[in-house]
């Protein structure tokens, strides 16, 4: 593998077929015969998100699919649009200028480039591209992200926060959880993570993945998708989910932290990603994660009612380490705190 080029630098050299390293079994490839037409994942319009009906939609959402879009959620196309043009942009540097933030030569820990997610675990490789950044602080983040993407990246942070808060409010209401103190604030959003995926245009779609199966270790995750499609979600049974391209919406899934938190109400669903044989995709998801200090179980709240504990008490650096040691083979980090 071009060292920096990842396999967006595979996927130029022109090759007619998929080099055997990403060749999965065929039982994590979605075909259309797995696919249900049936059903779909909610689209809410949250403009009124405060009326009972809007909350209603957002918190059957979370616990029947764990997945849901939202329109008129108050981040600006602008915003949206800037994000995904210095996508591009980052991807498209010289990959001398990527490598300087790979795992072995980055300035920081917080900012890493790297292609698939742990070669180290995986039997097959995934046909993906990612920049993640750990949030820390505004100063950190203008200090070390790239600088063709950190101002945009950090806008539309800054400007997804009042919708996720105002989510995280109504599904706290609704599990009777009516104070958000500064503690409960650092369980929901004590950190945060946005990934800058790129997978490349593909020479032979039906024999890999451009992420496996897995749920999400976040609290919620945000998502800002292209328009080129390709994320699937679990439904009842074996059928998955296309999540199509929504212009101008934000896909909003559940996390293993917030369904350890419901106590199981709220659904952290399995999820990947097909690639493409004629586009490149990128999406961007941002995870708002509890504090890696933080202690996560089922809030007090929930179990009020005598409802017995599912999970048992785990600190959040170590689940996400579990999750990170292994390869994305389905939802299995949440047997951690079983
Ligand atoms: C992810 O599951 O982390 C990314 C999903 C996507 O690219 O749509
Ligand atoms: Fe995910």
């Amino acid at each position: 593998l071009k060292q920096g080029n990842g396999v967006k630098g595979l996927s130029e050299m022109g090759l007619k077929n998929l080099p055997k390293q990403y060749i999965q079994p065929l039982e994590e490839i979605i075909s259309d015969a797995k696919i249900t037409p049936q059903a779909s994942i909610p689209i809410i319009d949250v403009s009124k998100l405060d009326g009972p009906t809007v909350a209603e939609a957002v918190c059957r959402a979370a616990e029947r699919w764990g997945f849901f879009q939202i329109i008129n959620h108050g981040v600006p196309i602008d915003v949206l649009e800037n994000v995904k043009e210095s996508t591009h942009r980052f991807f498209g540097l010289p990959a001398e200028e990527k490598r300087k933030y790979l795992k072995e030569l980055s300035p920081s820990n917080n900012v890493r480039f790297g292609t698939s997610f742990s070669p180290e675990a995986e039997k097959a490789l995934e046909w993906k591209d990612y920049l993640s950044l750990f949030y820390v602080s505004e100063d950190e983040a203008s200090a070390l992200w790239p600088s063709v993407c950190k101002d945009q990246v950090l806008d539309y942070m800054r400007r997804s926060e009042i919708v996720i808060r105002r989510l995280l409010d109504v599904l706290m209401k609704n599990l009777k959880v009516t104070e958000i103190d500064e503690t409960k604030e650092s369980l929901l959003m004590g950190s945060k993570r946005i990934n800058l995926n790129y997978y490349p245009i593909c020479p032979n779609p039906e024999l890999t993945v451009g992420i496996g199966r897995h749920s999400d270790v976040s609290t919620l995750t945000v998502l800002l998708q292209d328009d080129v499609g390709g994320l699937y979600v679990r439904g009842d049974d074996d059928y998955w989910i296309h999540v199509p391209p929504v212009n101008g919406s934000l896909v909003i899934n559940v996390g293993d932290a917030l369904q350890i938190m419901s106590n199981g109400r709220y659904k952290s669903v399995e999820h990947c990603v097909m690639t493409d044989g004629s586009k490149n995709r990128i999406s961007i998801p941002i995870f708002i994660n509890p504090r890696p200090s933080n202690k996560i179980s089922p809030f007090h709240e929930v179990l009020a009612s005598g409802e017995k504990a599912a999970y048992k008490e785990v600190l959040y650096s170590d689940y996400v380490k579990h999750f990170f040691r292994k390869a994305h083979d389905g939802k299995k980090t949440i047997d951690f705190a079983k």
